[in-house]
Formats: structure tokens, C-alpha cells, sequence
């Protein structure tokens, strides 16, 4: 952790604010320490270079183990793709125009493949994820100039009201309890004229629901034998995927096939099958969202279902 991030960061608790002590620090970067709330005299550690705000990782476990077994598999300078720059502005529009020198919040980084892309875009950025996805984000990228990274739930952000210029949020918010809950916590954080963008799961039809009765059987298995059982039935299904008739499995136990290699499409398999979350929305569903939330110049980008809309204000 960087100290320049306390100036951010509150209790997320009672809102009060942070004092941090060190206990080892490495160049910039705080290592160890501890950030303790005045008012309520909640402790908050720093453990790997990162703060805790969460003792555990909830209902999350599942994405704890991919994004630390697949830390690198997806973040551009490390694989040698360039898939995360080009989803990055296909599901939020965001430009560097609208970044450049602002302070951004990627809630739900997990490794940090968007931080690096609103970074190289001129923000200033803070990830925020509850798994420990965090420690796999801070090998890839907490130790960057300009980048951040917090383990926090989104349902209470560690944050003073009106502290970003833009908040991004990219096949996060369906993971949590509630989509629509987890969305209305975040305009509160947007300085007035502040942007906000982000991408959910789209309900389509029969598939979603075929989908959602594979899911029941595979959702309570144990993640090491489910990631097993991924490396197994993907490249059987790709194969069946030429065979007449047996092809049609795939239409009711689709596996990814995103021609990025087998462990891009086995990690993305898991991804789909392992959440306890999964919700599937419309897209005038969370337009309707951000008009409760009384954002203004909402629009609905091509990729279903991302959606950006702006705080009012200045
Ligand atoms: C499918 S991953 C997407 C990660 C990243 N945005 C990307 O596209 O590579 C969903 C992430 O949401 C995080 N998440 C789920 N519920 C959360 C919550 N309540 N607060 C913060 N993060 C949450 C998970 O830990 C996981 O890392
Ligand atoms: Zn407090």
C-alpha cells in the first residue's frame, strides 16, 4: 500500500477516519501495518502490501482460487493478448479523455487486467475486490505508480462520499447478492459529473436457463475437483463440438471456446460454473437502475448489458 492511498480511505464501518501505523515497508510500499478507525476503534491490517477491510472472503472462495491459479492468464503484459484493452473500452466506453489525470475505481478487480488499462489510459486507480484475488492483483500491478489495491466488499467501500471522477465495474456486480444493491452503493462515491460504467450478465432466454440447471449441480462442488473436472470436459466438449448429434451437448453444457488456449477457456469454464452468485439482467432492468439512482446522460453501449451514465453536478 502506498501511503498517498490514505487520503481515500475511511472506516468503512462508522466512516471515521484512518490513522495507519507501519510495521515494515519496502521502497514505497507499506508491507505490513495496521489502519485503525478513531471513532468506533475498528483495526484494519495491511498484510502483503495490502488493507483488509474483510476478515474473510465471504461468499467468494471460488474466484480467491482462479484468479490466483490463473493471476496472469488475462492481464495483457503478461499473456501477450490484447482481449482486456478492447473489452475494456467495448463494455465501458471509457476513453483517455475522459481518464486521463482523474482517480478511477475498479470495483471487482480481481488480477488487475483493467486497472493496468485505466492506468496506461493517464488514471489514477484503486482496486477493490473481497476475494483474495487481491494478492494475485497486488503481485500483478500494486507495486505500478498510480495503482492501488483494497480488499473490501462493495456493499461497504472503504471510501469518503464524492471521491471519484469515474467508477468502473466490469462482470462484478452479478456475483454479489444482489446486483442491483451492489450497483446504488457506488453513486454515492462519483464527485458531481462523475462517470459511471458497468457490465452485466445478460439474460438470454433458454440458454440462461439451461445454463442455471447445470449451474445447481455445480455450484456446491469442491473448487479444486470442479477445476479438475473443467480440464477434463472442456476439450472433450470443443471435440464433440464437430460430431453431429453429440455437438448438441454443448448446447446444453456449453463450455468457453474463446481460441485464446486451453487454459484461457478451462479458467473461463470455471468462471461460469463455480460462482455462488450468477445473476442474468435486462438491459432496460439496469437502465432503470441508474435512473434511480438519478444519474444523468445514461446510455446503453452495444455489448448487452453495459450501460454508463453520469453524476449530476458541476
Ligand atoms: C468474474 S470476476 C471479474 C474480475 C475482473 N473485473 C475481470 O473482469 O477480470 C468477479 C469479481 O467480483 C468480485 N466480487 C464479488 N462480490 C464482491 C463484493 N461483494 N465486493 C467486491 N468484489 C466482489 C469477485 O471476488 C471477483 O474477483
Ligand atoms: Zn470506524
Amino acid at each position: 500500500m502506498k501511503e498517498s492511498l490514505l487520503r481515500h480511505l475511511v472506516c468503512p464501518e462508522c466512516h471515521g477516519p484512518l490513522t495507519l501505523a507501519v510495521d515494515a515497508r519496502e521502497d514505497q510500499e507499506i508491507e505490513r501495518g495496521l489502519l485503525r478507525c478513531g471513532p468506533c476503534a475498528r483495526n484494519y491490517p495491511i498484510l502483503r502490501g495490502v488493507p483488509r477491510f474483510v476478515d474473510t472472503d465471504k461468499y467468494v472462495g471460488s474466484f480467491s482460487f482462479q484468479w490466483n491459479v490463473h493471476r496472469t492468464t488475462q492481464v495483457d503484459s503478461l499473456s501477450g493478448h490484447a482481449e482486456s484493452g478492447k473489452t475494456f473500452l467495448m463494455k465501458t466506453g471509457l476513453t483517455g479523455s475522459e481518464l486521463k489525470g482523474k482517480l478511477a475505481l475498479d470495483v471487482g478487480c480481481g488480477t488487475g487486467r483493467f486497472m493496468e488499462i485505466a492506468a496506461e489510459l493517464g488514471a489514477e486507480v484503486i482496486g477493490l475486490d473481497l476475494s483474495f484475488a487481491v494478492d494475485a492483483a497486488y503481485t500483478n500491478m500494486g507495486r505500478r505508480p498510480g495503482i492501488h489495491i483494497v480488499q473490501a466488499d462493495v456493499f461497504k467501500p472503504p471510501f469518503r462520499p464524492a471521491t471519484f471522477d469515474a467508477i468502473y465495474s466490469i462482470g462484478v456486480l452479478h456475483h454479489t447478492p444482489s446486483t442491483r444493491e451492489a450497483f446504488l452503493s457506488l453513486p454515492p462515491l462519483l464527485k458531481p459529473a462523475g462517470i459511471i460504467a458497468i457490465w452485466v450478465y445478460v439474460w438470454s432466454g433458454l440458454y440462461s436457463q439451461r445454463l442455471d440447471r447445470v449451474r445447481s449441480l455445480t455450484v456446491g462442488l469442491p473448487e479444486r475437483l470442479l477445476y479438475g473436472l473443467c480440464w477434463v470436459f472442456v476439450p472433450l466438449l470443443h471435440a464433440f463440438s464437430w460430431i453431429p448429434i453429440l455437438g448438441r451437448l454443448t448446447n446444453y453444457i456449453p463450455a468457453s471456446n474463446q481460441k485464446r488456449g486451453l487454459a484461457w477457456d478451462v479458467m473461463d469454464t470455471f468462471d461460469v460454473y463455480s460462482p455462488r452468485y450468477q445473476w442474468k439482467h435486462t438491459e432496460p432492468e439496469v437502465a432503470g437502475w441508474f435512473k434511480e439512482a438519478n444519474l444523468k446522460e445514461i446510455k446503453i453501449l452495444n455489448f448487452p448489458v453495459s450501460v454508463r451514465g453520469r453524476q449530476a453536478g458541476a
